[in-house]
C-alpha cells in the first residue's frame, strides 16, 4: 500500500462490532471489506464491500485476505489455518494467530495466565468422570463448567449444583466433541473490564476501568468510572498491561475481571477485539475503542482514551420478543444520550443496540440511559 492510496482493512465477521468498526473507519478514510455469513448480518447491511463466505473455511479466508491490506476480526470463531495462509501470502492479520489463541481457547488462556503468575479462578480440565468428583472435593458445590472454545454471552458456561447433574452435562458436552473444564464459583462483588489499545510499536492507550453488570452470563450495563479504590484500579490496569504485552496484542484487548467478596481481583477471560464493555467509549471518551482498534491495526498513532465527562453509562438493548426498537424511538431526547441500533432482527434476548448517557453524576446518568433503553425495548 503506498502512502497516498486508500487502505483496505478486511474484517472477518459482520456483527455489530464490524458495523461500528466501519463507522469509525469512515472518519479515518479507511475502506473496510467485510467477510459476512449473510447479507442480513449487521455490518453487511451498511457496507458496499461485502463478500459472503464461511469464517471456518481457510480457502475463503485466504482469498478474502488477498483483497485487503490488513485483516482483523469481528469475532474469535475464525479458522486459524486460513489466517496463517493469509500471512504467508503477505497480508498482516491483527490479532495474530498466536495472540488469537488466547481468546479462542479459555483453557489455554487459563494455563498461560497461571504460568504468568496471574490470579485466575481455580480450574481443572475435565476429561474423565473422576475429574469432576476430584475437582468438587477441592472447590465444593456449586461449581462452574465451561467450554474451552466457542463460548459467548454465557453460551458455554454452566453452573452445576451436584455430581449427578454434572455427569449428565459432561456426557452431553463430551458427546458434542467439546473440551471442557471446571472452575470454582467466585463470590463476585463486582465485575470489571479493562480495555486497552496496543500497536506494534508497543504504544498503549488505556481506557478507564469499566464496571460491568452481567445477568445470566450476558452484559446488561457498563459504566465509568468504576466504583473501586485507587489500589484496585491500579492493579486492574497493571494486569491488563502485563497481559497485553505478554500476548503482544495489536488492536483492542479487553480483560474481564472479577472483584470477589474478599476484595481480590481474578482474571476471568480476555477478548482480543472491541468489546461490549467498551461501547461506552464511542460517546464517552475522546477516541472510541473502534477508532483505536482501526488505528492500532493500521499501526497509526493511537488516540486519547480519556473520558469526556465525569460519568458515562451504557445500557444494552436486549430484544423483548420481536418488538422493533424503531417503533419506539423517543420523540425528544437529551443531547447527552446517544442511541445505537445495529439493524438486527429482534429476537428474544438478542443484543440489538445500546444507549449511552453521559453527565456529571452517575445517580442521574444511569437512570437516564436505562429509561431510553427500556423505551426502545418496548417495555412501556
Ligand atoms: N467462575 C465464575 N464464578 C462466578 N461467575 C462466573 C464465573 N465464570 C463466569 N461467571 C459469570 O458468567 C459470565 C460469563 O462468563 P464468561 O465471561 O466466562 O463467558 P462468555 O460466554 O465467554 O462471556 P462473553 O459474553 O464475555 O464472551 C461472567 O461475566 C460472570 O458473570
Ligand atoms: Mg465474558
Amino acid at each position: 500500500m503506498s502512502k497516498t492510496s486508500i487502505p483496505t482493512v478486511g474484517i472477518i465477521g459482520a456483527g455489530q462490532l464490524a458495523r461500528m468498526m466501519i463507522q469509525a473507519s469512515i472518519s479515518l478514510g479507511i475502506e473496510c471489506r467485510i467477510l459476512a455469513k449473510s447479507l442480513d448480518d449487521s455490518a453487511a447491511l451498511i457496507s458496499p464491500n461485502v463478500e459472503i463466505g464461511d469464517p471456518n473455511d481457510p480457502i475463503a479466508i485466504e482469498a478474502f485476505a488477498k483483497k485487503c491490506d490488513v485483516v482483523t476480526l469481528d469475532h474469535e470463531l475464525v479458522n486459524v489455518e486460513g489466517l496463517k495462509l493469509a500471512i504467508e501470502a503477505g497480508i498482516p492479520v491483527q490479532p495474530t494467530p498466536e495472540t488469537l489463541r488466547y481468546a479462542q481457547d479459555k483453557l489455554y488462556q487459563r494455563n498461560q495466565f497461571t504460568a504468568l503468575g496471574l490470579r485466575v479462578p481455580k480450574f481443572k480440565a475435565l476429561v474423565s468422570e473422576s475429574d469432576l468428583l476430584e475437582f468438587s472435593s477441592d472447590v465444593g458445590w456449586p461449581l462452574v463448567v465451561k467450554s474451552a472454545t466457542g463460548g459467548y454471552d454465557g453460551h458455554g458456561v454452566w453452573i452445576v449444583h451436584s455430581e449427578a447433574d454434572g455427569q449428565v452435562l459432561l456426557n452431553q458436552l463430551w458427546g458434542n466433541g467439546l473440551r471442557v473444564f471446571g472452575e470454582e464459583l467466585i463470590d463476585i462483588q463486582m465485575e470489571l473490564a479493562v480495555l486497552l489499545a496496543r500497536r506494534t510499536t508497543g504504544e498503549i492507550a488505556m481506557y478507564p476501568v469499566v464496571e460491568t453488570y452481567q445477568k445470566d452470563g450476558i452484559c446488561h450495563e457498563a459504566s465509568i468510572p468504576a466504583a473501586i479504590s485507587n489500589e484496585i484500579r491500579t492493579s486492574a490496569e497493571n494486569i491488563a498491561t502485563v497481559i497485553g504485552e505478554h500476548i503482544e496484542v495489536v488492536g483492542i484487548m479487553a480483560v474481564e475481571l472479577f472483584l470477589d467478596s474478599q476484595g481480590q481481583l481474578t482474571v476471568n477471560e480476555i477478548a482480543t477485539r472491541p468489546h461490549n464493555s467498551g461501547h461506552l467509549t464511542i460517546d464517552g471518551c475522546s477516541t472510541s475503542q473502534f477508532e483505536n482498534h482501526m488505528r492500532a491495526v493500521m499501526n497509526w498513532p493511537l488516540g486519547s482514551a480519556t473520558p469526556i465527562k465525569n460519568s458515562v453509562v451504557m445500557v444494552n438493548i436486549l430484544a423483548a420478543g420481536e418488538k422493533n426498537p424503531l417503533a419506539t424511538i423517543p420523540d425528544s431526547q437529551s443531547a447527552e444520550t446517544a442511541i445505537h441500533l445495529y439493524g438486527k432482527i429482534p429476537r428474544e434476548g438478542r443484543k440489538i443496540g445500546h444507549v449511552t448517557s453521559i453527565g456529571d453524576d452517575r445517580e442521574e446518568v444511569a437512570p437516564r440511559a436505562r429509561s431510553i433503553a427500556s423505551k426502545l425495548r418496548g417495555d412501556s
